[in-house]
């Protein structure tokens, strides 16, 4: 019997990094050491309840809150310091931004300082942590401007502020059934599985493609009330099924920790949506534009896949702040653009006046 060869994910970024001849190997050890900080976490998260890790950051105090005004898992703080403690001594970061601390992480003075930025959100889907459902982790590397670099001043909101399409890389970490990594560094999109053995993360996905055509969705619907009407409509006619506009049946699925239902899109095709919506007008989307949006559409468009706000595509946004959330739509390419192409049209007569609808499960 023969033992199947199968690259590691160091040999996967040595072969990447031949296409630079001038690469000084900083780029590629930052990524091991976000690797690194996932393994970490995968390890966390497999041990659960018996390394005491699940539940609230702080039980005793009653409102534990991030800057998101979200509650705090204690996970969500253990995964947050792995991702700054593994990534922060290599001398390859100028500066971090997470979902868990509400400014820019600086390098302490110690250390070395590089020519990188590093955001994520350490563990996403962590309302799913307590009842054993996969949750993963999400980041992006951009590059520090300039004047960062050569000064090694401490990084401002703003240094952040770059549209998706600049990302050096992204990438998550995915912790169900196997610990998968998936990764971009701008040339497609590969996923690796991790070998808990030799703790490793192997390529077993090379080269990931979005099929354009889908029928299956996602999308929380007990928001359907305040869904804007493209939303309302595109949803309508995939419910509608084979007797509707589409002419074919389709699927739905939420399991509410995005980065699992990315991962899906990835292996099998489909459409996510967490739209703007008017449920708080505050808050234009629930997911966060810096760790959240711009990585995973990264990732998709770089499978063939497409992200959207709706309206623009997602890596042309220019952020304003650090933790700025926005409607986010990806997947299948041509189901995405379908979805924009609505909010183009005008609102047919029976989504905006709901007297003239066929019944339908989600109408108000
Ligand atoms: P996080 O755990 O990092 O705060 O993110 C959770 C996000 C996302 O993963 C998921 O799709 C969504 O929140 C779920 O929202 P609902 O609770 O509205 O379903
Ligand atoms: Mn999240
Ligand atoms: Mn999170």
């Amino acid at each position: 019997m023969t033992t199947r060869r199968r690259f590691t994910l160091t040999q996967y970024l040595i072969e990447q990094r031949r296409r630079f001849p001038g690469a000084s190997g900083d780029f590629n050890a930052l990524l091991l050491d976000v690797a690194l900080a996932c393994k970490a976490i995968a390890r966390s998260v497999a041990f659960g309840e018996l390394s005491s890790v699940l539940g609230h950051a702080e039980p005793e105090v009653t409102t534990n809150v991030n800057v998101q005004g979200e509650e705090q898992k204690r996970l969500d703080v253990i995964s947050n310091e792995y991702f700054t403690q593994m990534t922060e001594w290599g001398g390859h970061l100028a500066g971090m931004a997470s979902e868990e601390m509400d400014h820019p992480y600086q390098i302490p003075e110690a250390q070395q300082r590089g020519k990188y930025l590093l955001v994520f959100d350490p563990l996403d889907g962590s309302s799913n942590i307590d009842v054993n459902v996969t949750v993963g982790s999400i980041f992006s590397i951009l590059r520090a401007p300039q004047d960062v670099i050569d000064s090694g001043r401490d990084v401002v909101e703003t240094d952040f502020f770059q549209p998706g399409s600049q990302q050096m890389a992204a990438g998550y970490a995915l912790y169900g059934p196997t610990t998968m990594l998936v990764l971009s560094v701008g040339n497609g999109a590969a996923g690796f599985t991790l070998d808990p053995n030799l703790g490793q993360f192997m390529l077993t996905h090379p080269n990931l493609q979005i099929p354009a055509d889908t029928q299956e969705f996602a999308i929380n619907a007990s928001n359907s009330r305040f869904w804007e009407p493209p939303v309302k409509r595109y949803v309508d006619e995939c419910l509608a099924g084979k007797t509707g506009p589409r002419g074919k049946d389709f699927n739905m699925r939420w399991i509410a920790s995005m980065v699992a239902e990315a991962h899906r899109i990835l292996m099998r095709g489909g459409v996510f949506m967490y739209p703007r919506d008017t449920k708080d007008p505050s808050k234009p989307g629930r997911l966060r534009l810096l760790y959240e949006a711009n990585p995973i559409g990264f990732i998709i468009e770089q499978a063939g896949g497409r992200a959207s706000t709706g309206r623009q595509p997602m890596l042309g946004v220019m952020p304003t702040s650090l933790h700025q959330r926005i409607g986010l739509v990806f997947g299948s390419k041509n189901e995405v653009e379908r979805i924009e192409r609505y909010h183009t049209e005008p609102v047919p007569r029976e989504i905006e006046n709901p007297l003239f609808a066929p019944r339908s499960l989600f109408r108000d």
